[in-house]
């Protein structure tokens, strides 16, 4: 594989080229980075499910350039999820939708539902246009880590997950660090009311605005839509996390810039405000991983926003495993 640090428009049209020819190419997201394959090409598919050491009955999201390819993927698709494509799209936000026979049980791991996204990150939407300039339709991509592991917010961070894995003919992009830092929103969009499955940068509060509805949140104890996302132990470091203890010496703390650092622990993160927190604490489980800690003490945000998806991924990395 190769990487490609200066993201010129030949470099993505090359790597628009890979993902035709039934290669795979990483590439940067508003969110985290993705690994991407042409999401009609079964083999395509199956080597993601591969690289990621991750069980296919559980589906990917397909992202697309905008909103008018929308409806080659999904049928019967609500007004409030149209509301809300026309509000959040291009960004953080993944909408699960009733599928069309283009959709085959290979994305969707069996499920009669497909995951939509349009992405904001210029890189990712520049190569989504190349790639359906190209004849392309969708392409599929989960976060370009290994299955259970953290999310990659760096091209760093994916070469350190994947490049073990990945073949010659594979691509990356580099497009530097992703500014949101954690995996988009979604919500199931199959019901009369939307569902969010997986809080994000699009909050609760602002699908309410748009709506002028509330908007249910998932309970994921009492899940029944497959998704490993959901998982109770996910997103997580090789430390254990502890959540709001007191920090021992030679363990790691994350913590808003506020909270001073107890002697003798290790800062990995000290983010000013709730953004930043979720732009940081990703590289920060990582950036322990490579010191080698065993502990992390972290003390989460406050508040609703974007810092409660902050604390389902805090949630998810500190269950025991
Ligand atoms: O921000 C993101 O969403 C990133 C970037 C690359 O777009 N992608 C990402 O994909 O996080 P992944 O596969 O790592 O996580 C997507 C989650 C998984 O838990 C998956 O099972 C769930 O979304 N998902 C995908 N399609 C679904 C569907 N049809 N129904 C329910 N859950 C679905
Ligand atoms: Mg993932």
């Amino acid at each position: 594989m190769s990487i490609t640090s200066n993201c010129t428009k030949a470099a993505i049209k090359d790597a628009a080229a890979t993902l035709i020819k039934g290669d795979l190419v990483a590439f940067p997201t508003e969110t985290v980075y993705g690994l991407g394959a042409d999401a009609t090409n079964e083999e395509a598919i199956k080597k993601i499910y591969t690289v990621k050491g991750r069980p296919t009955t559980h589906p990917l999201i397909v992202h697309i350039s905008s909103l008018e390819n929308l409806d080659k993927w999904a049928r019967d698709i609500p007004e409030y999820a149209i509301k809300l494509a026309r509000a959040f799209w291009p960004g953080p936000m993944t909408l699960i939708l009733a599928r069309t026979d283009l959709a085959k049980d290979f994305i969707t791991g069996g499920q009669d539902n497909v995951g939509i996204r349009v992405p904001s990150h210029t890189v990712a939407l520049t190569l989504l246009k190349e790639f359906e300039s190209l004849g392309g339709l969708g392409v599929a991509a989960p976060s370009a880590n290994r299955f259970g592991s953290v999310s990659p917010t760096s091209i760093t961070a994916v070469e350190i997950e994947l490049a073990d894995y990945l073949s010659m003919n594979d691509k990356f992009l580099d497009g530097g660090t992703c500014l949101v830092g954690i995996e988009s929103t979604i919500i199931n969009c199959t019901q009369s009311i939307p569902t969010i499955l997986r809080p994000g940068a699009v909050s609760a509060e602002m699908i309410t605005q748009i709506l002028g509805l509330p908007v249910k949140s998932l309970n994921t104890k009492h899940n029944q839509v497959h998704a490993p996302g959901m998982l109770e132990s996910h997103y997580s470091p090789k430390a254990k996390i502890f959540l709001n203890g007191t920090p021992v010496a030679g363990a790691g703390l994350i913590a808003l810039h506020s909270f001073k650092t107890p002697i003798g622990v290790i800062r990995l993160a000290s983010p000013r405000d709730n953004e930043d927190y979720a732009r940081s604490l990703y590289k920060a489980f990582r950036l322990a991983d490579s010191k080698k800690l065993e502990k992390i003490f972290v003390i989460p945000p406050t508040g609703d926003g974007i810092a409660v998806a902050i604390n389902d991924r805090l949630a998810k990395s500190a269950f025991e495993k």
